[in-house]
């Protein structure tokens, strides 16, 4: 019988062996990797966020394209920055990104900073991304720690505390400095990303190929699909969005979002929104705009199907009713007025884009668009 392995010892296998994998089973090519620019990996690690790679790819190309330095992302103007964000939601990051990059420009030469305490004390900056470019762009010996990395640390070392508890985080935040390889952290950080990515997924695990089953606990007792263990379910809030078009002429209204909420800097049209369905009826329609906004003359131009919008913690649906108006009423004055052919000018959130795509705006002046 071979004695079993010490806890020490499972240590010393795991970060020999990710960095065998790294060496001989990490297949994934992407264009960040060795990257030492510390401009670029933050872009790559902001966009990464709550991107999958594969949709991230595209928009990093773009990004970086059009942006090249910390300088000329700082000089841009919002509504540029913002359009190249369209579509990967989860706005504030690129707000954070712009607040950051004029930081650094104004207030430190230009320089990104060198030290991982100085990189997390950046707007928009936790400690998974401060991890990240201190250890890709200064080798600095800093693990990242993130689900996937709290994952691939449960499975191997057959944990059973909750990931999202205090003490968890706690314990495996430890952990993974623990087994940081420290003298290539760039390498090793990468490599667990990639680990947790490729091999140790969270639903279908590819443990016939996983040069770390050999000494995985989970593996060996049978929990590979019980671990990591959670506390909380997420608890998903439901939202209905009512979008009026009001056009005029050939011009719509506009609302640029301000509130603390999702989609915050995006446009969008005159959004009513309720607490549950509403059934709109032409006569309910009729009703609601008399009531709510004073208007009496106005030609119903579309009334669409739904659209729908996952977020990671909210379920959204979406209507919108096109209003064709003659006069732009005293209740809609606060609204921007903008020529319909300039909206593709500015960014909306994914909801209202597929709208668009569906019915673009051009046609529906002169027509009632029903279906597709
Ligand atoms: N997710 C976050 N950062 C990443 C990176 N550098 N490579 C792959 N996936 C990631």
């Amino acid at each position: 019988m071979p004695t079993p392995i010490s806890k020490d010892g499972r240590k010393k296998f795991f970060t020999n062996d990710i960095m065998l994998w790294n060496q001989q089973g990490n297949k994934r090519i992407m264009p960040w990797k060795g990257e030492k620019d510390p401009y670029k990996i933050w872009i790559s690690e902001i966009i990464l966020q709550q991107t999958r790679v594969a949709q991230g790819l595209l928009y990093y190309h773009n990004f970086i394209t059009q942006f090249p330095t910390l300088k000329t992302l700082a000089e841009a103007e919002d509504n540029a920055v913002f359009k190249m964000w369209e579509g990967l939601g989860y706005y504030s990051r690129c707000k954070n990104i712009l607040i950051t990059a004029r930081h650094i420009s104004n207030n430190l030469h230009g320089r990104f900073p060198d030290t991982y305490d100085e990189i997390l004390g950046l707007k928009g900056i936790g400690p998974y991304t401060a991890a990240a470019i201190s250890s890709f762009a200064y080798g600095l010996p800093h693990a990242v720690v993130d689900g996937n990395v709290f994952r691939v640390l449960a499975r191997y070392f057959g944990e059973t505390l909750a990931i999202d508890s205090e003490k968890g985080k706690l314990y495996f935040t430890g952990l993974a400095n623990e087994v940081l390889y420290k003298s290539d952290a760039a390498s090793y950080n990468q490599a667990i990303m990639d680990f947790g990515a490729t091999i140790c997924k969270p639903q279908i695990a590819e443990c016939q190929e996983c040069i770390l089953q050999k000494n995985c606990s989970a593996y060996k007792n049978g929990l590979v699909n019980k671990l990591p263990i959670k506390e909380k379910k997420l608890q998903k809030s439901r939202r209905w969005f009512y979008y009026f078009i009001f056009l005029c002429n050939n011009s719509v209204l506009i609302n640029k979002r301000k509130e603390k909420d999702i989609w915050q800097n995006l446009h969008e049209f005159y959004l009513y929104e309720y607490e549950k369905p509403i059934d709109w009826t032409h006569d309910a329609i009729n009703r609601w705009l008399k009531e709510q906004l004073g208007i009496k003359k106005y030609r119903l131009l579309q009334l669409s199907e739904k659209f729908h919008q996952q977020l990671t913690h909210q379920l959204l649906q979406g209507q919108f009713i096109v209003i064709d108006l003659k006069v732009i009423p005293v209740s809609l004055k606060h609204l921007e007025c903008i020529k319909v052919l300039d909206l593709e000018l500015l960014a909306f959130p994914k909801l209202i884009n597929n709208y668009l795509q569906a019915y673009p705006l051009k046609r529906q002046k002169n027509e009632l668009i029903t279906k597709k």
